[in-house]
Order: C-alpha cells, then sequence, then structure tokens
C-alpha cells in the first residue's frame, strides 16, 4: 500500500463492503457507487487482500467479505463513535513515518480540537525519552489525538496522565483484562507494557497551541521482538486470543473525551484520583528511578495536583518527578 492519506474512496470501497456483507457486489457496481473505474476497484481489491481483508470472488462476479475486517478505516471508526469532538475528523494512513509527526504537521484548520490520525502501521514509530515504537502493521493501534485545550503549559503533564487513564478504561472494557498504569502513563498487563503515550505539543509562553496525545497499543501481536519479550507484550498474548482493534480504539476515543471533558469541568483533582484509583504505583510501591540524569530507588507517595509523582527516597530525601521512568523494584 502506497504511503500518503488514505483516498476516501478506497475508505468508500472498505464501507461498502462491510455494508454488504451477506451480498456479492458486482465490480461494474462499486465502480460506479464510488466514482473508479472498474480496473481500479480491482486493483484495491487487491491491495485490501495484501493487508489481509479476506474477499471472496473476481472480476467477472463481483466480490464479497468473507468475514468482517478489522480495519481502522475513517468510515468504520466513524460508524462506531457517537457524535463526539474526538474522532469528528480522522486522518487515516495505511502507512506513515510516525501519526504524531503527521499530526504535528496540522495546522488548526487542516487539523483542529479533536481531529485523530491513525496508521495500519508506522515506519519510524517513535517513543518517549527519544526511543522508537515497535508498530507492526494492522496487529497494534498506532494514534494520535489533537486537543487544542483552553490550558496553559504548565498544565500539559496533566494531559499526559489524562491519556493513560482513558486508555486504562479503554483496555480493560474492550477486554476484561487486568491493567495496571505505570507513571506516568504506560500501560502493563501481568508487569509487561502494552501500552505507550507520547505526548507531544506545540506551545508560547503562555497558551498551549496544540497538543499531541501519541498512543500505542500492542492488540493482537503474536509475538514481539527477542529484545521486548522481557518488557513487553500484546494483549492477545495475555489473553489468549485476539480482540477487535475496533472496539479498542473507539473506546479509547470515547474515553478520552470523558476525561478531557472531567478535566475542564472539575479540575486536575478529578484526574489525579482517577489515575490514583487505577495505578499500583501511586503509593507504596517500591521503585527504581531513572530522571534528570540521576538514578535512585525509593517508595512512591501519590501525585501531586498538577500530576507529579511523589518519591521518598531510600536515604529518607523527598523528590517530586515531573519526567523520568520508574521501574518496578521486587
Ligand atoms: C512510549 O515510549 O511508551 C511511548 C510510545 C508511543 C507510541 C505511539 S504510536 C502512535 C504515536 N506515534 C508515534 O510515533 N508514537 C506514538
Amino acid at each position: 500500500m502506497t504511503a500518503g492519506i488514505t483516498d476516501h474512496k478506497l475508505d468508500r470501497l472498505v464501507h461498502l463492503l462491510v455494508k454488504n456483507a451477506t451480498v456479492v457486489m458486482p465490480g461494474p457496481k462499486i465502480a460506479s457507487e464510488i466514482g473508479v473505474s472498474r480496473s481500479t476497484v480491482w486493483e484495491w481489491i487487491e491491495k485490501l487482500r495484501a493487508l489481509g481483508l479476506a474477499i471472496k470472488g473476481h472480476p467477472r462476479h463481483g466480490y464479497q467479505l468473507e468475514k468482517l475486517p478489522d480495519i481502522l478505516v475513517p468510515s468504520l471508526v466513524r460508524s462506531e463513535l457517537p457524535h463526539g469532538e474526538i474522532g469528528h475528523k480522522i486522518v487515516h494512513y495505511f502507512r506513515t513515518d510516525s501519526t504524531n509527526s503527521a499530526a504535528l504537521q496540522l495546522d488548526a484548520q487542516d487539523g483542529p480540537h479533536g481531529t485523530v490520525v491513525i496508521a495500519e502501521e508506522q515506519t519510524a514509530g517513535r517513543g518517549r525519552l527519544g526511543r522508537e515504537w515497535y508498530s507492526e502493521k494492522s496487529s497494534g493501534i498506532y494514534t494520535s489525538i489533537i486537543l487544542r485545550p483552553p490550558l496553559s503549559p504548565v498544565a500539559a503533564p496533566i494531559l499526559t496522565l489524562l491519556a493513560g487513564v482513558a486508555a486504562h478504561r479503554a483496555v480493560r472494557s474492550a477486554t476484561g483484562l487486568s491493567v495496571d498504569v505505570r507513571w506516568p502513563n504506560d500501560l502493563l498487563v501481568n508487569g509487561k507494557k502494552v501500552c505507550g503515550i507520547l505526548t507531544e505539543m506545540k506551545a508560547e509562553l503562555d497558551r498551549l497551541h496544540m497538543v499531541v496525545l501519541g498512543i500505542g497499543i500492542n492488540v493482537n501481536h503474536r509475538a514481539l521482538p527477542e529484545e521486548l519479550q522481557e518488557i513487553a507484550t500484546s494483549l492477545a498474548l495475555e489473553g489468549g486470543r485476539r480482540y477487535s482493534r475496533l472496539q479498542v480504539l473507539t473506546e479509547l476515543f470515547r474515553d478520552v473525551e470523558r476525561y478531557y471533558h472531567m478535566l475542564l469541568k472539575e479540575g486536575n483533582a478529578a484526574i489525579v484520583r482517577e489515575w490514583s484509583a487505577a495505578s499500583s504505583y501511586a503509593e507504596g510501591k517500591r521503585v527504581r528511578v531513572k530522571a534528570s540524569g540521576r538514578e535512585y530507588s525509593g517508595t512512591t507517595a501519590g501525585l501531586d495536583a498538577s500530576g507529579a509523582l511523589k518519591v521518598l527516597r531510600d536515604d529518607g530525601q523527598p523528590e517530586l518527578l515531573v519526567a523520568g521512568e520508574i521501574t518496578e523494584l521486587r
């Protein structure tokens, strides 16, 4: 599949096949309904098959889906969303370097508040602390949500926690798995990472122009690269079954919407409360901290009102973490 934003006609082709899944659709009928030539329909069907869509048939008889596809094209995502702000505009790629990079390039007109960028595959997915994010085709969720909040840049850390609580709620309700949140917003299942969040922003001193919540979830990976196997896993590996990416993704958008409104209405305290309820790391967890070039061990002691993590070092000194990385000490 070529790089570039997904042609909305290809999106319509998938939508048409899904909505008519019980019948064989003649090629010419599809071609005239979406306004492309029959040979383009054939070419696109082949591309969709290469992406794993089970489509029966050939040009002379017509096409029919053998089973509903787990593909995240805009028309299918939108049909599962209420009329909220998050996801009202969807930019979809079959392949892009990084959905965060794509989102950061959108101006206020092309990427208004609530716009989401989704990719089936990333060729240069970015993680926190300059790391790469493993982004296998069609197995995971790779999405970036654009927020344009009426907040100052000092409020940005709470949005990072907000993304974590939303992802926690979405993954838990779509899979029934028991999910933990490691500060600031890694999701863990059975102690291994299944979701990472990279928050980036464009701001002036007193005004946030745009916040991009970049969320990666390992959903149906059957294996992870060897170097990640100790620390990361997928929902399918832990749950012993495949999950609908479409369901996890649309729950995620709904939950980001829900917590965003909660933040604007009730303030930071609501997000701090939700985060603390979701995470075993909030209080009393023995951790190793790496932050600002220093490393030490200590015990977590709750969040402050901005979402920073309080840690009581083993030498008795209190620390307040605004960035950095923690791991559980066992
Ligand atoms: C982490 O290191 O834990 C953060 C990983 C964030 C990965 C997601 S995938 C979608 C979005 N686009 C990116 O390039 N990164 C984020």
